[in-house]
């Protein structure tokens, strides 16, 4: 995620630019930069480093100087934070220039195209191509330079865009990211989100897929992609301003939940192209990929919980042996590494003192390190010998969801990947696994839109003191982050355990009362946990089971029961855990926790 904001009106823009850039540095914070008309020509100033940076190098914007300016601060997805991968791009003669939120998914095509037309890049972003391809169309139109870049790119973008020949417009278009323009006495407006332009008004257009807008100081133009003009009905906001950073949302927490489905999206889809599988970021031929013997998969928390589940998938879908070890044992234990084996780090923050020590004891003992990381430019993804970036956009609230839902998709791609290059995934599996992956946006979506039953249910429990959750195979690896979400925010002693140990000598907890959450996702494994709910039931325990929709067998063992919808077995941890997080979230908000920033807790874990 990015944020921008673009101003043009009877005001200086810098300053009005950087204020709605601060309310947006949630969205990206590793490189800022503004573009304003200064009555002759675009000025550009940008810098890496958090916004603060550019503040201090244009002083407060004064050295910008200019009714019109767009700007930017980054969440580096293509191309590591610098000074030169900062946003806006421009085109050679910086008569062009913009600023972009979302991800071009043919950026290499496009790139290439113009370069064998003679334009050169500087940076090593996808959004570059996109002054340059403004620079290819344009021929005095800039509404109709705009609305053909739009035919040609695919992807995700919001965009604002200044032409020097137009300095009295500006243009601003979106598809798949947010986008919105507003309207005071003093101006208009385009920001990435609310929070941005509140103060200046409340008055703003939610601008829809591939619709362009043309802004000018006291009134707007909206077009579709095919340049007809079309009329749009503003919307008042009510919310306050810090309601406003949360879209909404009461916490970033559940405003991070609700973006799970785009989360998933912009991970799983530009790693699919023409119906196959594409992880360029592994830099590993098929061979190579098939040569695997062993994969050690190293992490900590939430991000160790993924490795679980990803040792479960690998093993089942490519057959290949697969470790999976915390950090900080790792890095402790003299681990055995073996000649053809992988490492694969997962973290979110890509700070992870322990997770990033047993990179390093990987890298020094020979091995190749893969990193699944959400923070490009992070010492982890520095230090890797390659990495596939979660595109979760940063994630605030201290108790990761959409990083995690990412990890998991990571690893699904790892997995049918290496075992469609092993040969054991023949074409129908192939097509069947893809077809499950495209649809668990619209299933996290509609499970969390019916969030009703859980969040009654969660209600009821706010005053537990224990709480187990137990499954069997991916089950215990869905538990186990369960666990974690319910124990981290809302401070109530929680364990997950395999189904089967239970029974080993933990059973003697379960009391009247006990909840007991058990997870059944594995239709192979549905009697067997369903014998293990009937134990703790035995024992007094209260029964919370999240199953598939097929398993109606399970009501005769459980006292509540939330169902997920159909899909793959191995990837139904992205579905159960959706339940789960709701859960520990409104025990959390029921108790009156810093659901945010739970108390002990750091987002990211810099020390041993
Ligand atoms: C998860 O909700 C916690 N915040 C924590 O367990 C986290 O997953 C762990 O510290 C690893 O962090 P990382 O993914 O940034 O490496």
């Amino acid at each position: 995620m990015c944020g921008i904001v673009g101003y043009i009106g009877t005001k200086q823009a810098a300053p009005i630019i950087l204020d709605g850039l601060e309310k947006l540095e949630y969205r990206g914070y590793d490189s800022a930069g503004m573009a304003v008309y200064d009555g002759k020509k675009i000025n550009i100033t940008k810098s890496v480093g958090r916004l603060k940076v550019l503040e201090n190098l244009t002083h407060g914007g004064e050295t910008l100087p200019g009714v019109c300016g767009i700007g930017h601060t980054r969440w580096a997805t293509h191309g590591a934070p610098s000074d030169t991968n900062a946003h806006p791009h421009f085109n050679k003669d910086e008569t062009i220039t913009v600023v972009h939120n979302g991800i071009i998914e043919n950026y290499i095509h496009l790139r290439q195209m113009l370069t064998d037309k003679g334009y050169e890049f500087v940076s090593d972003t996808d959004t570059e191509v996109l002054a340059h391809l403004l620079d290819y169309y344009y021929k005095g139109n800039p509404l109709e330079a705009v609305t053909k870049v739009l035919h040609r790119v695919e992807g995700s973008y919001a965009l604002g865009i200044l032409f020097a020949d137009c300095p009295d417009q500006i243009f601003a278009t979106r598809k798949d990211s947010p986008l919105i323009v507003g309207q005071s006495k003093e101006g208009c407006f385009i920001a990435s989100d609310v929070p941005a332009i509140l103060k200046y008004t409340r008055k703003v257009y939610y601008v829809d897929n591939q619709e362009v807008v043309r802004l000018r100081a006291d009134h707007m133009h909206f077009y579709t992609v095919d340049e007809e003009e079309i009329q749009k009905e503003p919307v008042t906001i009510e919310w306050d301003a810090d309601a406003a950073e949360k879209a909404g949302y009461e916490h970033f927490m559940l405003k991070e939940m609700y973006e799970q489905p785009k989360t998933v999206t912009d991970t799983l889809m530009p790693r699919i192209k023409d119906d196959d599988i594409v992880i360029d970021e592994l830099n590993m031929t098929d061979g190579e990929l098939a040569a695997i013997r062993k994969i050690h998969i190293v992490a900590c928390g939430s991000a160790y919980h993924a490795g679980v589940t990803g040792k479960y998938v690998i093993e089942g879908l490519a057959r290949i042996p697969v470790e999976v070890d915390l950090a900080s044992e790792f890095r402790y234990r003299n681990p055995i590494l073996e000649e053809g084996a992988m490492v694969v780090v997962i973290s979110q923050s890509g700070e992870t003192a322990d997770t990033l020590a047993a990179l390093r004891e990987s890298k020094a003992r020979g091995f190749k390190v893969l990193g699944i990381v959400n923070v490009v430019g992070s010492s982890i993804a520095r230090e890797a010998d390659n990495v596939m970036y979660t595109w979760a956009g940063p994630e605030i609230a201290v108790a990761t969801t959409k990083a995690y839902s990412a990890q998991l998709i990571a690893l699904y791609l790892l997995a049918v990947k290496l075992g469609r290059v092993r040969g054991g995934i023949d074409d129908q599996m192939f097509s069947s696994l893809l077809a499950d992956l495209k649809c668990l946006p619209d299933q996290i979506e509609m499970l969390l839109n019916n969030k009703q039953k859980i969040q009654k249910f969660a209600n009821r429990y706010v005053g537990a003191r224990d709480v187990f959750f137990i499954g069997r195979g991916i089950d215990y690896a869905i538990s186990l982050e369960g666990s974690l979400k319910l124990k981290e925010i809302s401070y109530i002693h929680s364990e997950a355990y395999a189904a089967g140990e239970l029974k080993h000598g933990t059973i003697s907890l379960i009391e009247e009362g006990t909840l007991v959450a058990a997870v059944s996702t594995q239709p192979d494994l549905y009697a067997k946990t369903i014998s293990n709910m009937v134990e703790v039931k035995a024992r007094g325990a209260f029964v919370l089971a999240v199953t598939c929709e097929e398993n109606k067998a399970i009501e005769k063992a459980a006292d509540y029961v939330i169902y997920i919808p159909e899909t793959n077995p191995y990837f139904a941890n992205s579905l159960a855990i959706i339940p789960l997080q709701l859960f520990g979230y409104y025990v959390a908000v029921g108790k009156g926790c810093d659901v945010d920033k739970p108390r002990n807790l750091a987002k990211s874990v810099t020390v041993e």
